[in-house]
């Protein structure tokens, strides 16, 4: 416990953690973009508060305990530097709470808006039957999409098999699509001649030396899962070589690459990407059919 005398509410507790969270200089973007929204979701978190309870909530005067339990994950968050949800274990992500730890990229992709749309208008959820996601993490492109695609099984690849272990845990967590999602250890594609009518991907393309210069925070993140070379674009340009032979006829290749669009318009002219106007922030989801190929 701080010096002092401590919170009595939960609100007190953000408003004092939102100062601390400034002061620290802490930075936020893994499911947060703010000190005020980051100590909500960790103060919820500590007091087991549901993400959607009202706003009353935080008025409760807190037990003894309750404080404490509060007091060391803001102390946590300060002090190691890692993003909330490798302290909490969680994070939402498509409206869907999935586990998270340090084997896996925080899930944030902006794809979530086009699974909560159903991929609409790229796809016709009643026609989608075979979905391959190339680079998998926690799982939470694969399950989200399977969840919302009710006649679809996915297949879903990643390189490290200890990204593997925590996606298998989600599989396990979302027991209703579990017969549907089947996770695999391979580089980008699978080695067989599979098609797919959807190739969806978040993959790495932070240039290396961006790397190095990333804030605290992104550094606890796996390597492999941000680090793409030296331009950026190394596993974006292998998806994008190989995906049309894994397309099906009126398939569709659907790749968050974030900042790094207008780069990937510039130098590769092996595709013809439209560009997704987001609704809910965010940037850099590109969508190509199998006749956008070259
Ligand atoms: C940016 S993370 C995306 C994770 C998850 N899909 C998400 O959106 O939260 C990229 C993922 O690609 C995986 N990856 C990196 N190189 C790969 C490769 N050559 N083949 C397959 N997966 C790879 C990383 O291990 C990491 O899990």
């Amino acid at each position: 416990m701080r010096k002092g005398a401590p919170p009595k509410s939960a609100r007190e507790h953000v408003l004092a953690a939102e100062k601390r969270f400034v002061a620290a200089g802490l930075v936020f973007g893994h499911g947060t973009d703010n000190a005020r929204d980051e100590a909500v979701f960790l103060v919820f978190d500590a007091l087991s508060l549901p993400f959607n309870s009202n706003d009353t909530a935080l008025d409760r005067a807190l037990t003894g305990p309750e404080n404490l339990a509060v007091s060391r994950l803001i102390d946590k968050r300060i002090e190691s530097r890692k993003p909330a949800a490798y302290l909490t274990h969680h994070m939402r992500f498509a409206g869907h709470d999935f586990y998270v730890d340090e084997r896996v990229l925080v899930p944030r992709s902006p794809i979530a808006e086009l699974i909560n749309s159903e991929f609409h208008p790229w796809l016709d959820v009643q026609t989608v039957k075979r979905v391959l996601e190339i680079g998998t993490g926690s799982g939470c492109i694969a399950i989200a999409t399977a969840l919302a695609l009710p006649h679809a099984t996915v297949d879903a690849i990643d390189i490290s098999p200890d990204a593997l272990i925590v996606a298998e845990l989600n599989r396990t967590r979302f027991a209703q699509v579990s017969h549907r999602v089947r996770f695999i250890e391979a580089d980008l594609f699978p080695t067989s001649n599979e098609r797919y009518d959807l190739i969806v991907t978040n993959p790495p393309y932070v240039p290396s030396d961006e790397c190095e210069q990333l804030p605290a925070e992104y550094l606890h993140e796996p390597r492999l899962a941000l680090d793409a070379g030296a331009d950026g674009l190394t596993l974006v340009r292998r998806i994008v070589a190989g995906a049309a032979k894994h397309l099906n006829a009126g398939g569709h290749l659907i790749i968050d690459v974030g900042e790094m669009a207008p780069v990937v318009d510039s130098e590769i002219s092996t595709v013809n990407f439209t560009w997704v106007d987001l609704l809910h922030g965010g940037a850099g989801i590109g969508v190509a059919g199998r006749n956008d190929f070259m």
